[in-house]
């Protein structure tokens, strides 16, 4: 699975997105370690707070199936479902990446044309309240 692979199914993904409220379609796509692809999308609701992202609908739903070990995840968004601006994962979502995958954990950032940035769950999260830490 090349990253350009991984954008395509995060595009995918954002079809789905039920998002009437914000009127921004989400989608997100998390690659395992032994090559599997989880996608997800936004899941809006009337009461707002029990709404989720697209990065953490893909995390659960790889987590639920047993999965532990990720090795990157592409995420799109925009509205009137084209890519109108990039949009790095929210920090709820960062922490929750921060839970299951290491700091050199790869986020691509995707822009217009199936563009995107590579950044380092590390630099999206520095100094993070990380396991390790209550392991100790
Ligand atoms: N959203 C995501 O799905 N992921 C992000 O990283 C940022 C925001 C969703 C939440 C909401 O449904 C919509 O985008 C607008 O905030």
């Amino acid at each position: 699975m090349t990253d350009k692979e991984l954008v395509i199914e995060a595009i995918n993904a954002m079809k789905n997105s039920y998002s009437p409220y914000s009127d921004f379609k989400v989608g997100a796509a998390l690659l395992t370690e032994n090559g599997k692809v989880y996608t997800g999308c936004n899941i809006e609701n009337v009461a707002f707070g029990p709404s989720i992202c697209a990065e953490r609908v893909a995390f659960f739903k790889a987590i639920s199936e047993g999965e532990k070990n990720f090795s990157k995840i592409a995420v799109v968004g925009g509205k009137n479902g084209a890519v109108t601006s990039p949009t790095p994962p929210c920090g709820v979502c960062r922490q929750v990446m921060r839970e299951f995958c290491s700091d050199d954990f790869e986020i691509l950032i995707v822009r217009e044309n199936e563009n995107y940035d590579k950044v380092l769950l590390k630099d999206l999260l520095p100094q993070s309240f990380k396991p390790e830490i209550l392991s100790k």
